[in-house]
């Protein structure tokens, strides 16, 4: 054969592996809403720059009369690319080729990238649409699940993990996005679960659609799992790559600085009327983080999940910082399970790679009630509590509003190593609030006096005038200063700067043990 002659059946065979499942296939998945493998890792990568790796592998059963179905690639496109110039390593299930479901060398394909990944300190993102475990290849399907899973562990605080779901995800296929860094699901066209609608009709008699059981709105706001719900695959994609322009590439690098363009010593007068005056009034405490970070942009994760804390990415002067924040507006801001589990591992990731932390507080305690207790809140808080005490990165607290018992010690106080402590002069850092404090400490005195409501609230306005404020902390050092709302922004970016120097390391171990 002529040189020419191998050179265009290498074009022919490349073409032929493009093609997937084939043109009826694809027709049938463009049908269904969805974009094919391809497509996606298009809309993904920097025009041009995707290198594809193992396009010819084939699978190599042969039961179940396998030998004579075969699909170059093997239903899942893999290789490397650039986001806004950056090297990342994809993967990207085609439903198309069995339902994109994973056997041995499907699964061999992806290793192998994850493998690079690691070599070469890159973010890998998974792109899954998939019928889980390919039924005619048995146990080799979940040894190769195995395999991603173990190196979704491996990978996991080293280089940033990110999956999104664009279709089916079942049974265990589930956990190797659960345990990448970062969920997104579209809506309407992807469902995740551990049994489907008929396994669990069968078990518990229990009827549930597929959309109730594990679409992306019961992912995002009931279970947790997720962490963002794209309205489709378009803004999915753009949510991957706004989520990567916060990331380091590992966790050996910096995050990524922007060109400031926003003013550093910008004051804003707005901040200091967001608080209200009585203290039992709720306020979004996100309009508190946008007037503070570059241009209001504040990018939040988990939006509907655990809604009484916000946790999100923004830029102070052009550093990418991870915000965490009480939330006065939903259960007046409370810790209770969800929260502290939500915080914690938004803290954690934050921390391995060397985001800065930058929290705002305004917590009344933790949420009381049997359903917390018996739940585990002592085990669920203490994630949050363990996560911010283990952090190093650069931690800047601020405290708008109540600190509140257990909660202040929990959320970034200097005695877990905040960095800077800072208070408005709107702060109440006590062991409880006033009302509460005055029923334990004045009992006696309360029900004796001739006017107990006016003994009561005299004895409320006391304790608020001595207690309810920042200055007794301040007086201690464990509030570096009290400062004005108004210049929040030019004091928290001054602690940054002064904080990219920082080295703070924990004592040499194994790994903690953090109660999960
Ligand atoms: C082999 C599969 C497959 C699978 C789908 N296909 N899932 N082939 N193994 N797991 C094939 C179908 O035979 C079909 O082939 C093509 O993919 C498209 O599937 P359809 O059923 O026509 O598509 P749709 O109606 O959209 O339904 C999609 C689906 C359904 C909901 C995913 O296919 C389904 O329920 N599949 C089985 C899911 C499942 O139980 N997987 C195992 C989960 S347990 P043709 O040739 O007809 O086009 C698991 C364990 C992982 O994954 C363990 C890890 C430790």
């Amino acid at each position: 054969m002529s040189s020419d002659k191998r050179v265009s059946e290498l074009r022919r065979k490349k073409e032929e592996a493009k093609l997937g499942g084939g043109a009826d296939r694809i027709v049938a998945q463009h049908q269904k809403g969805k974009l094919t493998a391809r497509e996606r890792i298009d809309l993904l990568l920097d025009q041009g720059s995707f290198v594809e790796t193992d396009m010819f592998v084939e699978h190599r059963t042969t039961d179940f009369g396998m030998e004579r179905k075969k699909f170059p690639g093997d239903g899942v496109v893999t290789g490397y690319g650039r986001v806004n110039g950056r090297l990342v390593y994809v993967f990207s299930q085609d439903f198309t080729v069995f339902g994109g479901s994973l056997g041995e060398m499907f699964a061999s394909k992806i290793v192998k990238i994850m493998d690079m990944a690691m070599k070469t300190g890159a973010p890998f993102i998974g792109l899954n649409d998939s019928g889980g475990a390919r039924i005619q290849e048995g146990v080799a399907s979940l040894g190769g699940y195995a395999e991603i899973f173990y190196r979704n562990v491996t990978s996991s605080g080293v280089i940033p993990q990110i999956s999104a779901i664009l279709g089916p995800c079942a049974g265990g296929a589930v956990y190797s996005p659960a345990m990448t860094d970062f969920i997104i699901m579209t809506k309407k066209t992807s469902h995740m679960f551990i049994t489907g609608p008929e396994v669990i009709k069968t078990v518990t008699g229990e009827e549930v659609t597929f959309e109730e059981l594990g679409g992306a709105m019961t992912h995002n706001a009931k279970s947790g799992v997720a962490h963002f719900a794209a309205e489709d695959e378009r803004d999915c994609i753009a949510t991957i790559k706004r989520l990567l322009s916060f990331m380091p590439q590992n966790n050996l690098e910096e995050p990524p600085r922007s060109q400031p363009s926003d003013m550093p010593n910008r004051m804003d007068h707005e901040l200091g009327s967001i608080v209200p005056e009585d203290p039992q009034k709720p306020y979004d405490m996100r309009d508190i983080i946008r007037h503070v970070v570059d241009h209001e942009d504040y990018f939040e994760v988990h939006q509907h999940w655990a809604r009484n804390i916000v946790v999100g990415f923004a830029r102070l002067d052009g550093y990418p910082i991870g915000v965490v924040g009480n939330q006065p507006a939903v259960l007046a801001g409370c810790l209770d399970i969800n929260a502290s589990t939500k915080g914690g591992r938004f803290v954690r990731f934050c921390d391995a790679f060397n985001i800065p932390l930058l929290t705002f507080v305004d917590v009344p305690g933790f949420l009381p009630g049997t359903d917390q207790e018996f739940g585990g809140i002592i085990r669920n808080g203490a994630k949050l509590l363990y996560a911010f005490c283990e952090a190093t990165v650069p931690k800047i607290t601020v405290i708008t509003r109540k600190a509140y018992g257990g909660a202040y010690d929990v959320m970034c106080s200097k005695h877990i190593r905040g960095d800077f402590n800072f208070a408005w002069p709107s702060s109440e850092l006590a062991v409880m609030g006033p009302d509460g404090a005055v029923n334990i400490i004045f009992r006696k005195e309360i029900e004796e006096a001739a006017d107990a409501k006016a003994k009561r609230d005299e004895l409320v306005a006391d304790y608020r005038a001595k207690f309810a404020n920042p200055y007794i902390a301040a007086q201690r050092g464990y509030i570096d200063d009290v400062i004005e709302p108004q210049e929040t922004r030019p004091r928290v970016i001054s602690a940054l700067e002064v904080l990219q120097t920082k080295r703070e390391s924990m004592p040499p171990k194994k790994h903690g043990n953090i109660p999960l």
